[in-house]
């Protein structure tokens, strides 16, 4: 494992009792983090990733570092043909996934993003659930990932390491589920809301995509508010809608007044698990990668397109009439009154 920050801490937690993969090695540039993780874990820590692969006959990494690091260090290991897992987001521009993509092809390995709300047993199975066509035509998707944090001081809300604000931060997570659920997408808009923690980012947006099948989305992103959401998908067909939820999934049939309860909700470190044994798996020529490679490259790719959508900033102006109508009246107005009177 490389990085042994925050999201390192699910990947200890999730390879704990693992049949199908072997925590063995940690590399942190902190080296003191690295040795800290690797102790409760009993595996040897490093202060490179370059030192960690030169002692170690490893056959595959997870890349737990911050996004504009991916490239390099994912790089470095599909050289050397050992099998990548990397963080969310793949990369932060469209040519460094390609040539990822490109050199996992090419020396033979596997390369896949993690992106754990794929993992989750109840997105796995509202997936089914859209696909058996119990809920008719799917005609819209609504997801929101929003809770308050404190990115001041973080390295998320720094354009140079993380490429954006929350949109890549926590939008790759969403434009990974719309493209789960609605396959490719074809059309992309982002709107802006305020920034009340003045960072230099964007902190709240709202994701408006059309899938090439015509169905349409939209995704409420934020650090600055929590939307207190007891689900995080909801999905409606013409026969009825499905609801993925943190402590609780159910669908509901038009033809029915009752909910159908299929899940228990979200559970992290379970999700962590699922990745790694789909990943352990798909090295071991056992099953297919949840997330492709090419999946991992049009996320980058949507989320590309989502910025430039998001710089372009189109918006249609309201006529002058309605913004006179909900203020005070104008004398133009007025006197449009009295002669229409
Ligand atoms: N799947 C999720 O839900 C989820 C949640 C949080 C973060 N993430 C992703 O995980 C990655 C890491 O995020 P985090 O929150 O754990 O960050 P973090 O800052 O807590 O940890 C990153 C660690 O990487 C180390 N590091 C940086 N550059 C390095 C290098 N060149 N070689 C070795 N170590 C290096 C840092 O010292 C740090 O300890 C990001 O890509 C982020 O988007 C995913």
């Amino acid at each position: 494992m490389i990085g042994a920050g925050s999201i390192a801490q699910a990947y200890a937690q999730a390879f704990e009792n693992s049949e199908t993969a072997q925590l063995v090695a940690v590399a942190d540039i902190r080296f003191s983090a690295a040795k800290a993780l690797a102790e409760g874990l009993g595996c040897r820590s490093y202060d490179s990733y370059e030192a960690m692969a030169a002692e170690n006959g490893l056959d595959a990494v997870a890349v737990c570092t911050p996004p504009v690091t991916h490239p390099e260090i994912c790089l470095y290991f599909l050289e050397r043909k050992v099998h990548v897992l990397c963080e969310k987001p793949l990369s932060i521009d469209v040519s460094s996934a390609r040539m990822m993509l490109g050199t996992a092809k090419r020396c033979g390995v596997k390369l896949t993003m993690a992106s754990k709300f794929r993992y989750v047993e109840d997105v796995v199975r509202a997936k089914s659930i859209v696909v058996s066509g119990i809920l008719g035509e799917i005609i819209l998707f609504e997801n929101a990932f929003t809770s308050r944090v404190d990115m001041s001081s973080r390295w998320n809300a720094d354009i140079e390491v993380s490429g954006g604000g929350v949109l890549i931060d926590n939008g790759t997570h969403s434009v990974d589920l719309m493209r789960y659920f609605l396959g490719p997408l074809a059309d992309v808009q982002v709107v802006e809301g305020k920034r009340s923690q003045g960072l230099a980012v964007e902190e709240t947006v709202r994701i408006f995509v059309r899938s090439t099948s015509g169905v349409m989305g939209s995704s409420d992103l934020s650090w600055s508010i929590n939307k207190e959401l007891d689900s995080y998908v909801n999905i409606y067909g013409s026969q009825g809608t499905v609801s993925v939820g943190w402590k609780e999934s159910k669908y509901r049939q038009s033809s029915n007044l009752d909910w159908v309860v299929f899940g228990k909700g979200y559970d992290k470190v379970d999700a962590f698990r699922r990745q790694i044994v789909n990943f352990s798996r798909a090295i071991a020529g056992e099953e297919q990668l949840l997330i492709t490679a090419e999946d991992a490259l049009a996320s980058v790719e949507v989320m590309e397109a989502a910025y430039a959508a998001l710089r372009q900033n189109r918006w249609t102006a309201v006529s002058r009439r309605e913004i006179c109508d909900h203020a005070k009246p104008s004398e133009e107005l007025i006197i449009e009154a009295r002669n229409v009177a």
